[in-house]
């Protein structure tokens, strides 16, 4: 990383900071020094441009449509890798040899189990609850369950917990969709890959033989791979943040889940499903596309527009072909949704509105068809983008760990409330 300085004036004051390059992508002004030079704060609510951190992970180019882990591009590892393949790249930073393939995939398999006591906890939690927010709980349960991988100055924890956390999301996922429907936790097997492991805990039952679908296997997978980092996103910056007061991984992952949760994030595929569901048939998009286009109207085409894709989401064109893959192999090729889908899709792309404000359908918009085509149901989405973000997640929050620099992260604040005033005995007040 190359630095050099920018000068910039703030009405008299001229100020001196530091320009930083990255390796690519837009460069930063490092800003740290502003307040003392200048007793003034930056304002940039949502961090639109702001940069909380360096990081050597994921580089995302939103303009031309590029994402990359650690320098690989998302295409190639969905398309020749596997989901525990992108996790150790994620957390090394190399893609592993065979041997170190072979290690890495059996140590987070003799991990796959939880402490026979987080049944009991599930049973503490109402049947109808959201699975998201089974998984908030339950993945902060396991700092009450494992604290022999909570020390975070100790890096074999620290790598304990992280292997941990690939390996027993899927397991505390599967656990919340089995409570939800009332039927009996199906332990791990170990000989299955991730993908396949996963879809049998999710539809095994005790009383038949459960036969993996290859189809559905590979795009799981994918889905996993697609997911599994995205940058200094919401749900990852939460993490940084938590992290960054020294909570242990377990603490901080659950409150990463709790932000995927939100439907302008990992909630986005649960509502662009819901909202496919309501548009119904294509006779009725215009007056969807209408609505999504009017300023006094809240609504907005669920999976389209990024923070930072202003081109297709690279995910979304890989997402659009498993799609198929999977419709194709149930025979579902006329799918009413998928109709609706691709035909939105179509208009969205040609219209004024949304070319003006480069609004191109992300990931979600095809993960959700692809999913529920596979048999999960709408509020079991976010749980698996959250199986899949464990991967980034914790590789992110390891790297702020182990950056020597690392600070806590405390933003500051533009205050526009009432200025200093007394105290009023409860007597004297007057209502407003
Ligand atoms: N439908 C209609 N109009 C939209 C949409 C949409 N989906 N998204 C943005 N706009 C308009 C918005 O009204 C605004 O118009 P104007 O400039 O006239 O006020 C303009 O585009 C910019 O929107 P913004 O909210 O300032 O953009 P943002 O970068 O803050 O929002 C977003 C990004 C993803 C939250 C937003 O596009 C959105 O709400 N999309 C629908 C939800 C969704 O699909 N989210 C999944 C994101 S991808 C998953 C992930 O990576 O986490």
């Amino acid at each position: 990383m190359s630095a050099t300085t920018g000068t910039f004036n703030i009405g008299d004051t001229s100020v001196n900071m530091p320009v930083k390059a990255g390796t690519i992508g837009p460069s930063v002004v490092d800003i740290g020094k502003l307040y003392a030079q200048t007793g003034m704060f930056t304002y940039d609510p949502g961090f639109t441009s702001t940069a909380s951190c360096e990081s050597e992970i994921t580089y995302i180019d939103g303009d031309e449509g590029v994402l990359l882990y650690r320098g690989y591009p998302i295409d190639q590892l969905a398309e020749h890798g596997d989901h525990l393949e992108t996790c150790y790249l994620l957390l090394y930073g190399q893609l592993p040899t065979a041997a170190q393939k072979k290690d890495f995939d059996h140590r987070i398999t003799r991990h796959t189990m939880v402490h026979e006591q987080m049944a009991r906890f599930f049973q503490g939690l109402r049947r109808d609850a959201h699975p998201m927010a089974i998984m908030v709980a339950s993945v902060g349960a396991l700092s009450a369950f494992y604290h022999d991988s909570t020390d975070i100055s100790d890096p074999r924890q620290r790598m304990i917990a992280s292997f941990r956390l690939i390996a027993k999301m899927p397991t505390l996922a599967a656990m919340a969709y089995k409570y939800s429907i009332g039927q009996p936790f199906v332990y791990p097997k170990n000989e299955l890959g991730y993908a396949e492991n996963f879809l049998r805990m999710c539809y095994a039952v005790p009383c038949e033989e459960y036969k993996i679908n290859p189809i559905f296997a590979r795009a799981l997978d994918r889905i996993f791979i697609l997911h599994a980092d995205h940058e200094q996103n919401a749900s990852t910056s939460t993490v940084r943040l938590a992290g960054s007061s020294g909570a242990n991984p377990f603490a901080c992952i659950a409150a990463g889940v709790a932000c995927l949760w939100g439907p302008a994030h990992g909630g986005a595929n649960e509502a662009a499903l819901k909202m496919l569901t309501e548009i119904g048939t294509v006779e009725n998009i215009p007056k969807f596309i209408a609505r999504a286009k009017d300023k006094n109207d809240p609504f907005r085409l669920m999976g389209f527009g990024h923070r930072v894709y202003k081109n297709y989401d690279p995910r979304a064109k890989i997402m659009q072909q498993t799609c198929h893959e999977v419709l194709g192999q149930l025979g579902m090729k006329d799918d009413p949704l998928l109709d609706v889908a691709v035909e939105l899709e179509r208009i969205a792309l040609s219209d004024e509105y949304f070319i003006e404000k480069k609004l191109y359908p992300n990931i979600d918009f095809y993960s959700g068809i692809t999913l529920k085509a596979m048999g999960f149901p709408v509020s079991m989405f976010t749980v698996l983008f959250a199986v899949a973000r464990v991967s980034g997640w914790i590789a992110q929050w390891k790297e702020m760990i182990e950056d020597p620099g690392q600070k806590i992260g405390r933003p500051r604040q533009l205050y526009i409330g009432s200025p200093k005033r007394d105290y009023v005995p409860i007597a004297e007040r007057v209502t407003k």
